[in-house]
Formats: structure tokens, C-alpha cells, sequence
């Protein structure tokens, strides 16, 4: 039986890929924080399907014991929003880009068949060269951005440097049922709405984003992984992404729709935030061609599944 390891197997993307391991039939190890927020174990009823094991990724023994007898690393552990991390720029560095090279060093001492590393369409920074291309210049401007831009570098050089087989995702904005994060839009546009309340929204609504649902972004690693195997896209960034830039209004409007709710939401702002990059979509073509890959879920599909996930949850506010 194949053992596949998942750094931040508690949050969102985490949790969803180990349940499809786990339905491949791979035995899973997942590593996260103790306490983590996320909870995809609980949520998903998994908690009795793999082995958890709790501590910082950036502890070279806990990760030692996590990535043991591993044949595929999936590292996902981060700090993730973008807020506390810039709140908090050394949590934020010591768990995204130390945590990436405890993995890597681990997993090349280990001798892992296959890593992928989470990487994010963040890294990127602003641009006015859209779409997003894996050629591009990666020019963070804020620390999350920075910790990704980094922690991707880094691993790459570890197929150049070692030949670890590594490659590394560029994910666009993921969204789908499971997502406790609620400062993040579809969570927030989505439970206001199911409690019949006004969404807070954190610009005027004219920022553009590339959301990709949640099931489409665990086949990219699966299909990431799979090819790994074979040699294709070693050493390489992959992005991916649907293409197709959105604007938080069109989102807004999607899920009134879904949820059947008439009311405005609240903007807080009659521009985008200071630091808020106003549009990024990514080009997934090299992806593709490594892999066969490409989104399966229309928007339409990917909010209602949301919808729906949401509405089974309850508010998270009571
Ligand atoms: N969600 C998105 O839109 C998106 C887009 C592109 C890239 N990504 C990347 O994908 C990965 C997963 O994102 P997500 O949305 O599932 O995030 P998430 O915040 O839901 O999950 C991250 C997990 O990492 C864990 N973690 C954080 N610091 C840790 C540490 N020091 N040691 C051990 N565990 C730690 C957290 O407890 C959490 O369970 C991240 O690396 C993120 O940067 C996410």
C-alpha cells in the first residue's frame, strides 16, 4: 500500500485531497498543528482513517516522524491569510518557508518518490502581464506573497541541486464546501447570506480573481504526483487555475442566486483595500500539457456544491 504524507491535511485543500487518497486506497499520514482551526478531519469523518500526527512543520523531528516511509508528499502547511500574516511576518516566514525546507530536507533524506509543494498565484505580486504565466518574474510585494514566492524557489532547487522529485502549484483562489476560513469571500458571501444577513465585503467589489473549486484543485496534485512519477514536470511551478477572471460582485451575484437572497451586501470601501492586488487569473496550459488536466466544475456547479455544504454546516456565527 502506497503511504502518501499531508502537511495541513486539518485545513481546507488538506483535508479534501486526504479524502480522495484515502478513497485511491492510500494509507495517509497527516501532520498539522495541534488544535488546527480547520478541523477537515472532523469534518470529513476521517479522523479514524489516517494517522495524525501533531506539531509544528517547521520541527525537523516531528516532521522526521511525519515523512518516514513516505512515497509522496503533498506539503500543504502554511499560514495562509494574508492579514495575520503580515501581522505576524516571523510565525508567518518560520512556517511557510522554514517549514518548506524542513520538508524538503526530510523528504530528501527519506528519498520520497514524489513531493508537491503548495505554492499560490500570490507569489506572482501584481502584475500588468495577465494572464499569469510560470515564466513570470515572481514579484511579491507582502509577507504571505513573499513566504510563498520563497518557500517556491526553494524547493525547486531541490531537483536541481539534489534531484529530489519535486514540482510546485500555483493555485488560483480555491473555494468549495469545507472552507473554514471565514475572512475569505465565498465562506463569508455564502453563511451571511443562508442567516439572511448583509455580506462585509472588503472593497468596492471590483477586484478580479481566478476561482478554482476545491475538487478541481485536488486532482491538479493528484495529477501533479502522478506525473512526477514518470519525470515530466520535475523542478517545475505548474499553475492552475480556470482562466477566467471574476469580479467579487459577479461571485456576489452568483451566490444571491444560488441562496435566493435579495439583500445588498455591505462594502466597506468605495476602492480595493491598499495592498489588494485589483486583478490575477492564471494560464494553466503548461499544466495541461503535463498532465491532461483541467477544471471540471463549472462556477455555477462549484457555488451551489458551496451553497449547499454551507447550508448543511449551520452558521458558523452562532
Ligand atoms: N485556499 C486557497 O485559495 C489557496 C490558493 C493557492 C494556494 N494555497 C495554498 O494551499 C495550501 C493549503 O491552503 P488552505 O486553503 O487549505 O489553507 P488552510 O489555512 O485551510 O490550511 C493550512 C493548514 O496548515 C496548518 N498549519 C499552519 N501552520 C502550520 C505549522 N507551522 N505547522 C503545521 N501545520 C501548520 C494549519 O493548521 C491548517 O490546517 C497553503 O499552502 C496555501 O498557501 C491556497
Amino acid at each position: 500500500m502506497a503511504r502518501a504524507l499531508v502537511t495541513g491535511g486539518q485545513g481546507f485543500i488538506g483535508g479534501h485531497l486526504v479524502k480522495e487518497l484515502l478513497v485511491r486506497g492510500d494509507e495517509v499520514v497527516v501532520l498539522d498543528l495541534p488544535g488546527a482551526p480547520g478541523r477537515a478531519l472532523e469534518l470529513h469523518g476521517l479522523g479514524s482513517d489516517v494517522e495524525l500526527i501533531e506539531g509544528d512543520v517547521s520541527d525537523r523531528l516531528v516532521v522526521d516522524r511525519a515523512v518516514a516511509g513516505a512515497d509522496s508528499i503533498f506539503h500543504l502547511a502554511a499560514q495562509t491569510l494574508v492579514g495575520p500574516a503580515a501581522e505576524d511576518p516571523v510565525g508567518t516566514f518560520r512556517s511557510n518557508v522554514a517549514g518548506t525546507w524542513t520538508v524538503l530536507e526530510a523528504a530528501r533524506e527519506e528519498g520520497a518518490g514524489a513531493v508537491v509543494v503548495a505554492s499560490s498565484d500570490k507569489a506572482y505580486g501584481p502584475s500588468e502581464s495577465l494572464p499569469y504565466r510560470e515564466g513570470d518574474e515572481l514579484r511579491p510585494t507582502a509577507p504571505y506573497e513573499g513566504s510563498k514566492a520563497a518557500a517556491d524557489v526553494i524547493s525547486r532547487s531541490y531537483w536541481k541541486s539534489w534531484g529530489l522529485p519535486v514540482a510546485v502549484t500555483r493555485l488560483a483562489n480555491v473555494y468549495g464546501g469545507g472552507d473554514l476560513n471565514f475572512s475569505r469571500l465565498i465562506p463569508e458571501v455564502v453563511t451571511a447570506y443562508l442567516a439572511d444577513r448583509e455580506p462585509q465585503i472588503r472593497s468596492d467589489g471590483s477586484p478580479q480573481r481566478d476561482f478554482l473549486h476545491v475538487s478541481d484543485a485536488v486532482f491538479a496534485y493528484l495529477a501533479i504526483e502522478g506525473a512526477l512519477g514518470e519525470g515530466a514536470p520535475r523542478g517545475e511551478a505548474l499553475n492552475a487555475g480556470t482562466g477566467q477572471p471574476r469580479s467579487v460582485r459577479e461571485v456576489i451575484e452568483q451566490i444571491k442566486a444560488a441562496t435566493g437572497s435579495n439583500r445588498e451586501p455591505d462594502y466597506l470601501l468605495d476602492r480595493n483595500p491598499d495592498g489588494e492586488i485589483d486583478q490575477q487569473y492564471v494560464d494553466a496550459t503548461r499544466l495541461t500539457r503535463a498532465t491532461g488536466w483541467s477544471p471540471n466544475t463549472s462556477f455555477e456547479e462549484g457555488i451551489n456544491e458551496a451553497v449547499d455544504w454551507y447550508r448543511d454546516y449551520g452558521d458558523p456565527h452562532k
